[in-house]
């Protein structure tokens, strides 16, 4: 096999993983427990942008990424990379959209203790499907899975059997959500 190229099944070769996803929708645990089993290099993109200083500057306390300094330092990375920034990166990767039913995403960042006005941002977007509509403007390749009514090991097995397309991508719905807010 050739360095930094990854198998999954025969026809399955790729360099690069991504996961990105609302917050809350689990990437960080997921993505651990899915490069463990590939034996793949974790990137944590938030981190990463924190550590290395790839922000312009802040608002309000939130980080304004650096784009083109963080596409560049991930340009040749081999592995899986996780962070909700990278569904507006255009990146040489294969990119699972992680998804949560809106209600239920609202309870997490709850418990996360995140501020009201934090917590309706980011259940918005993901009843808007934000992070999905730029993953699909930016990757060839992209592939949902819910995690709604599934644990984080669940939810990983999901994520290693569609990218291996044993199974296939999901489709989730949250106009319910919309129409009763
Ligand atoms: N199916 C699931 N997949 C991933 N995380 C889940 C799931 N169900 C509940 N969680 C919880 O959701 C929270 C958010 O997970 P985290 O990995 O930090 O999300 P993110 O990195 O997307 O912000 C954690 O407390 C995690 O335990
Ligand atoms: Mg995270």
């Amino acid at each position: 096999m050739r360095k930094g190229v990854f198998k999954l099944s025969v026809h399955n070769y790729f360099h690069m993983i991504v996961i990105s996803g609302t917050p809350g929708t689990g990437k960080t645990q997921v993505a651990r427990l899915v490069a463990k089993s590939l034996g793949l290099p974790l990137l944590d993109v938030t981190r990463l942008v924190r550590e290395e200083r790839l922000f312009t500057s802040r608002e309000n306390g939130v980080l304004v990424v650096d784009m083109p300094a963080l596409g560049k330092r991930l340009r040749g990375f081999s592995g899986l990379a996780e962070g909700h920034v990278l569904c507006e990166l255009k990146l040489p990767a294969r990119c699972v959209v992680l998804r949560t039913d809106p209600r239920v995403l609202e309870a997490r960042l709850k418990r996360r203790k995140y501020r009201k006005q934090k917590i309706l941002d980011n259940v918005e977007s993901e009843a808007l499907d934000y992070c999905l509509i730029y993953a699909r403007e930016n990757y060839r390749d992209v592939l949902q899975v819910d995690t709604t009514r599934r644990t984080a090991e669940q939810t990983a097995r999901r994520v290693l059997r569609v990218l291996d397309g044993k199974a296939v991508s999901d489709k989730v719905d949250w106009t319910d959500w919309i129409l009763n807010h």
